[in-house]
Parts: structure tokens; C-alpha cells; sequence
């Protein structure tokens, strides 16, 4: 009795896994050419695909990594890595940058996923299975209780202490300014230069030209840019990227 019990258990638990799993067949999976893979094989190669931009303009998770993509996101190997890439930062700070804190020393952040966390958003939202709607994003931004970022609040308060001017752009909505700054302030990020946001007449424009267009101008008034960070590739890529771009990893969703 209790071995058929185990066995029935058994049974449901990989049927379950199965109908989760949608079209992945777990058990024969094989690549193109041949080589056996698990579910997490495949879904490992989309995650780093995506961070090193081959997989590009996706609108949701595949469907069947999901799950695969909320546990990254959620646990050490995520935090590993984005702590990697800021002691990336550092050290190129360290190494290759003689500022002149002339006043014209400026180094630029994202703000969503690279200074606050929009991780529980996405988290009620299928981890990025989800198609985004933006009026629910925009209305849980509203709220303003997105959490700091602990190392990149930590490499923010570094580039103040070495005197550069922190630099603010974001693909967030101008009606979203104060929502934002009080969250900034609240979740202890102070002491930025400019806070740049898409105002309606940007927001017919890609975001990597949004973003493009406002370093052009910043380096048209003189600043240098030593570095941005970011979690998109749009925010890195364009015209007058810096000296040295960074980004952060993040699996949940596309930003073209
Ligand atoms: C987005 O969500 C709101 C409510 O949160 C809903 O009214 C609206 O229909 C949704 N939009 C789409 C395109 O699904």
C-alpha cells in the first residue's frame, strides 16, 4: 500500500512537471545536434543569450523557464553575479580613471533593476511569463516601494565619495518624477546631479535613442563620461556610451 502510494505520488509529480513544462520533453531532450540536454541546460543557454544580447526584443519568458528564470532571480547565483559586475566597476575605477573632479566627472545609473528592485513585480507577474502590461507597472512604481539595490547602493555612495557626478536616466515616465525621487530618497539614494526621465515627446522614440540623446547633450556641456550602469542592453549601447559601459544581469524582460 505505502509503496503504491509512493509510486502514485511519483507519478503525479512528473505528470505535474510535464504539464508545467508545456512542449519540453524532459526526459529525451536533445539539441540540434544531438547532444543531450536537461530543462535547465535549456534554459540556462536562453538566460545567457539574452545577457550577452543574441536573444534580443523578447516580450515574455519562454514559458517553460519561468521557473527557471523566478529561482535565478531570487537566489545567490543572481546577487553573485551582479555583485561581480560592480566589483568590475570598482575596479576599473581603481585602475584606469584619473578624475579631475573639475566638477565634469560623471558616471550614469538606470534606475529600475539597477538602483531599486522591480523583482517583486515580476515575481506576481509569472517571472517575466507574463506579457508586461505598463499600467500595472507604472501604477505599482506609482506607489514608490521598490527596494535599494544593497551593492549598488554601495558603489553609488563610492562614486560620490570620489567626487563624480551621478546621472540619473531612466525610461521611466516624466509623470512618475516625484513617485520616483521620494523612492530614491526612501530607499536611501541621495546626492545625485540630474535625474533625466521620458517626457511624452520622447516616448515615441526608442529607448536606447532616448538614452543616446541625453548622453550626447551631457557630453556636449562638457561632462565625461567614465562609465555607465545599467541592466539593459539599450542603456549601454548608442551614441557616447563612456568610457566604459557595464552591465547587469537581468532575465525578466527586454527594454528595446
Ligand atoms: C492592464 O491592467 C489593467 C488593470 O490592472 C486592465 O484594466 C487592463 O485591461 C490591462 N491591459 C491589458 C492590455 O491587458
Amino acid at each position: 500500500m505505502a509503496k503504491c502510494c509512493v509510486l502514485f505520488v511519483a507519478t503525479m509529480c512528473l505528470a505535474s512537471l510535464l504539464v508545467a513544462s508545456a512542449d519540453w520533453n524532459i526526459l529525451n531532450q536533445k539539441t540540434k545536434s544531438g547532444l543531450k540536454i536537461s530543462l535547465r541546460n535549456y534554459c540556462e543557454s536562453w538566460r545567457i543569450n539574452v545577457e550577452l544580447n543574441n536573444i534580443r526584443e523578447f516580450s515574455v519568458v519562454p514559458s517553460e523557464c519561468t521557473d527557471y528564470i523566478g529561482k535565478y532571480m531570487s537566489e545567490a547565483q543572481f546577487k553573485a553575479d551582479s555583485e561581480a559586475t560592480i566589483e568590475e566597476c570598482t575596479l576599473y575605477l581603481n585602475t584606469h580613471c584619473e578624475i579631475k573632479k573639475d566638477g565634469k566627472d560623471a558616471w550614469i545609473f538606470d534606475i529600475d533593476d539597477t538602483l531599486l528592485s522591480t523583482v517583486p513585480f515580476y515575481k506576481k507577474h509569472g517571472n517575466g511569463g507574463e506579457k508586461l502590461n505598463a499600467t500595472d507597472l507604472e501604477g505599482w512604481m506609482a506607489q514608490g516601494k521598490a527596494t535599494a539595490i544593497d551593492y549598488s547602493l554601495n558603489f553609488f555612495n563610492d562614486i560620490k565619495r570620489r567626487g563624480m557626478q551621478i546621472i540619473l536616466i531612466s525610461s521611466r515616465k516624466e509623470y512618475l518624477r516625484d513617485a520616483t525621487i521620494d523612492n530614491l530618497v526612501d530607499a536611501g539614494f541621495h546626492g545625485w546631479k540630474s535625474l533625466y526621465l521620458r517626457g511624452a515627446e520622447d516616448e515615441c522614440m526608442k529607448v536606447e535613442e532616448f538614452k543616446g540623446g541625453v548622453r550626447k547633450e551631457l557630453v556636449k556641456n562638457g561632462y565625461r563620461i567614465w562609465g555607465i550602469l545599467g541592466d539593459q542592453w539599450s542603456s549601454i549601447k548608442g551614441v557616447e556610451t563612456g568610457r566604459r559601459p557595464f552591465k547587469l544581469p537581468n532575465s525578466l524582460y527586454y527594454v528595446s
